[in-house]
């Protein structure tokens, strides 16, 4: 496996790359992404790792500055997983001229005010820096977690809207096994905070359940909000929307198109999201 920290160190693409874009810290939701994109690659790609915390998507800076650092252990466990490639830029390779360009966003990043109603300029950050990943690693195909559904949303319309010429590949989110999804945001929780975050996978699944006994939308968002309530989330959002555009409104056909129970809350200060179909 190779470390590089330039562009320019990446061996000539003579066969396709599958870039799988991280900020380290890397758990085993991570590590599916990893072996995602082997399968992706097939036999003959390579699969290159982006090691990056990229400081424009950070609207807190304290959230920057406690944003775990874990290269050593990062490069071990891709090692492990068979990565071939890992790629960890300094700064300056990424924005050697500062963090100038922006990429206007897509309507899924504004529109629903979800994640861009609570850390604005996130998003603005997000597509900065893909689209910068995208320029320097050149892939094929781009592996993202179904965890981060919004983001996921907003990379698969920037790509198609600019012809990026990259396959946006979508990994299942992992799961503990009490159901909280894998983040690296975890670590931070408190023993009790720990204790309670399940409440988030937990608030899914009642989705679910009003679903299946016949609720609505409202319904269905009412019931994550007890539950959320219940363990003490502060909510930020909770909701059940188009799972392509994440917008509802009186013209969204909730029983004819795949939807999605998307929610965000805080937990001893801890910023935890999740989200299932609907
Ligand atoms: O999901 C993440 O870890 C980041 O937002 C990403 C896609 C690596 C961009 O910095």
């Amino acid at each position: 496996m190779q470390v590089v920290q330039r562009a320019e160190q990446l061996a000539p693409a003579a066969s396709q790359r599958v870039l799988v874009p991280t900020m380290g810290a890397l758990h085993a939701g991570h590590l599916s992404l990893v072996r995602k994109a082997t399968e992706a690659a097939g036999e003959e790609g390579v699969v290159v790792v982006s090691v990056f915390v990229n400081p424009t998507q950070f609207n807190d800076p304290a959230d920057l500055e406690r944003y775990p650092r874990t290269l050593e252990a990062d490069v071990e466990a891709l090692r492990e997983v068979g990565a071939d490639v890992v790629f960890a830029p300094p700064v300056e390779e990424v924005y050697p001229d500062g963090p100038l360009t922006e990429v206007p966003l897509p309507p899924v990043a504004t529109e629903p005010k979800l994640e861009d109603a609570h850390r604005p300029g996130h998003f603005a950050g997000v597509c900065q820096v893909v689209a910068r990943l995208f320029e320097l690693v050149r892939p094929a195909k781009a592996v993202f977690g179904e965890k981060d559904w919004q983001q996921l949303r907003v990379v698969e319309a920037m790509s198609e809207r600019d012809g990026l010429g990259v396959e946006i590949v979508a990994g299942p989110t992992v799961r503990e096994r009490d159901g909280l999804a894998m983040s690296s945001r975890n670590t931070h929780l408190s023993s009790e905070g720990r204790r309670r975050a399940p409440a988030l996978f937990a608030a899914l699944r009642e989705a679910s359940l009003a679903k299946l006994a016949g609720a609505g939308p409202d319904e269905a968002e009412g019931a994550m909000r007890r539950v959320l309530g219940e363990a003490g989330v502060e909510i930020d959002y909770a909701a059940v929307r188009d799972a392509r555009t994440l917008v509802r409104d009186a013209s969204t056909d909730w029983r004819g198109s795949p939807m999605r129970s998307i929610l965000a809350g805080r937990i001893d200060g801890v910023r935890l999201l999740d989200n299932a179909p609907w």
